[in-house]
């Protein structure tokens, strides 16, 4: 007996309607919960659409507003995801419940079924992953997959391919442990994705990720601003969990990737022309101070030169990870001032990997991402071990706050990272 749930704001109507008829019509579900962000032209479509869709496939339709749970945080996609977590659990009828956008154009049954198979193998949690383009995920990629491989490198955090995705699964026991957090219900932005994530790791819920090989085909963004909120409500949520512990290994499947569809590999997942233009405005004195005050030489300089002409070459892998430890020691939530700049050194980050990486094609450029990753989670063991000398590989858990040990390795990586091109052989296209 399985609920499906498609958190909504405004979206395509049509493509709305459609996902829900084929959730409907899956043999798993007996019932459909709707949680809109406000009350506007897609409330009313599905609340047109309810009648038919109850009346054929024998499903209950629910459509509700979300419900404010995290006061101190900016209400949105959190509060959506926990309202649908406290209606299941008032709900007992029901035993699993899924997540998925409103407005996925390439949503099919096999989502549900992929999903249920795993679940019926006793996975707690299951996760969607997709192939995405080389220039997407960005924030996942250099704020998520590098924040858990810097602070829990031993963890399943570490492995997990999408940790920022929406599409999931979750069991009752998951459902309970994560509701049951208050902060989980204090997230109610967009670092709901990271909490779910990381309290489920945390409590030991086994996961499974299954791999949908067309793709997550939605509405895209244009220039890097339209991610500015969401990179700061996540970078936020790693910071505010910065101290935690988790325990090492844990229970991780995922099915293996296919070939990658040419239409994902040749998507450009930003507008390149408008994003340059961001490096140069909104500078404040105080930035430039907070930048001198904290920053290595080199970050300092490179950013100043980006305020009077797009500049990125600075912004590498060792320049990113350096600049983390220092967000995750200092950035204030809040200080507009201190958001301005975790945004654009991310800027300079994203567009160094678009140059640097993504021009040598699709294949190079994930091999890029996944070698940075691998290294870190390779760099940030090697202190964690360091920091607690006597630390056998079989230790059961961290033993002290992740932070803590990076505190302590100064964020350095190796000097010459594998993934670093050297600038003779740019043109080389090596595959
Ligand atoms: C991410 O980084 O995963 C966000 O969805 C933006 O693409």
């Amino acid at each position: 007996m399985s609920l499906v749930c498609f958190p909504f704001k405004e979206e395509d109507v049509a493509i709305v309607v459609r996902n829900l008829d084929c959730a409907a019509s899956h043999p798993a579900v007996t019932g459909i919960l709707c949680v809109g962000f406000s009350r506007g032209e897609t409330w009313c479509a599905i609340e047109n659409a309810k009648p038919l869709l109850e009346k054929t496939y024998n499903v209950r339709v629910v459509l509700i507003q979300q419900k404010r749970y995290g006061n101190a945080l900016r209400g949105g996609k959190g509060d959506g995801m926990n309202t649908a977590l406290g209606y299941f659990l008032e709900h007992p009828e029901y035993t699993r419940i899924h997540f998925y956008d409103a407005d996925i154009v390439s949503f099919s049954a096999e989502w549900i079924t992929k999903a249920e198979k795993q679940a019926d193998l006793g996975y707690d949690v299951v996760r969607h992953y997709f192939p995405r383009s080389s220039t997407d995920a960005m924030i996942t990629w250099f704020v998520t997959k590098v924040g858990f491989a810097l602070l829990w490198p031993r963890t399943v955090l570490s492995e997990i391919e999408q940790p920022l995705g929406g599409e999931l699964l979750l069991t009752q026991r998951a459902v309970e442990v994560l509701f049951n957090d208050p902060r989980v219900r204090a997230q109610s932005d967009w670092g709901i994705d990271t909490l779910y994530t990381f309290v489920a790791g945390q409590a030991g819920l086994s996961l499974s990720e299954v791999y949908i090989s067309e793709g997550k085909v939605h509405a895209l963004y244009g220039g890097l601003r339209d991610l500015r909120t969401m990179l700061i409500e996540c970078f936020s949520a790693i910071q505010s969990l910065k101290n935690e512990n988790v325990p090492v290994g844990g229970i991780h499947r995922m099915e293996s990737a296919k070939a990658v569809p040419e239409l994902v590999k040749q998507k450009v997942g930003y507008d390149i022309e408008k994003t340059l233009k961001l490096l140069k405005s909104h500078w404040t004195p105080r930035q430039r101070e907070l930048l001198q005050q904290h920053f290595d030489s080199v970050l300092v300089k490179g950013l100043l030169n980006a305020s009077e002409w797009p500049s990125w070459s600075f912004a590498d892998e060792d320049c990113w990870v350096g600049a983390y430890h220092k967000f995750l020691e200092h950035f204030e939530k809040g200080d507009e001032d201190w958001e301005e700049l975790l945004f654009k050194v991310w800027v300079c980050r994203v567009l160094n990997h678009t140059v640097r990486n993504v021009l040598r094609g699709y294949d190079a450029a994930m091999g890029s991402l996944r070698d940075f990753i691998w290294d870190t989670v390779q760099k940030s063991t090697l202190q964690q071990f360091k920091l607690s000398a006597s630390a056998p590989i079989h230790t059961l858990a961290s033993g002290h706050s992740a932070f803590e040990s990076l505190a302590n390795g100064k964020g350095k990586l190796r000097k010459k990272p594998k993934w670093e091109t050297d600038s003779d052989n740019m043109c080389i296209v090596k595959q």
